[in-house]
């Protein structure tokens, strides 16, 4: 499991990094290390490649409230990041989306909330099925897209 933040989520991603240690799951910790202003956009950059890379099966991006960091994973084909601020979200973000990037914010969600997003989207399975073929789409859609601009 790959983690990154920006300066507004570093202190729930350490918080993040302990948990996973107890529950035993393997963690590569891809900054920020302090609560010093940085780009959220350059530690998206750094998930997106982890998981694309396949040096991290999933990954973890916080800043303060979520967004930016959703905005900047998503720009990328094959990422599929989940802004989630409930139980509910987290799992239907792994049943339905197959979500490998789970976003949080740092600024908004309690420590305990947070923890309990994590291991619901942690333990949740992708449902398959119809879901594969809207995930499908979507990366379909991209490329026509791509395509038209002249990119691929
Ligand atoms: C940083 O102040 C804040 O803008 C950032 O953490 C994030 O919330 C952006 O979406």
């Amino acid at each position: 499991m790959a983690l990154a933040a920006d300066h507004a989520g570093y202190p729930l991603k350490e918080a993040i990094r302990e948990h996973l240690l107890n529950r035993g799951v393997r963690t590569v910790d891809l900054g920020t290390n302090s609560t010093e202003s940085v780009d959220y956009p350059d530690f998206a950059r750094r998930i997106v490649v982890a998981v694309l890379e396949g040096e991290a099966e999933r990954g973890i991006l916080i800043c303060g409230t979520g967004v930016g960091m959703a905005m900047a994973a998503n720009r990328q084909r094959g990422i599929r990041a989940a802004l989630c601020h409930d139980h509910f979200t987290a799992s239907a973000a792994r049943r339905h989306n197959n979500a490998n990037v789970l976003v949080l914010g740092g600024r908004i969600l309690g420590r305990d909330l947070a923890m309990e997003i994590v291991d619901t989207w942690l333990d949740t399975p992708f449902e398959g099925g119809r879901h594969e073929s809207r995930l499908e789409k979507m990366d379909e859609y991209q490329v026509r897209v791509e395509r038209r601009k002249g990119k691929g």
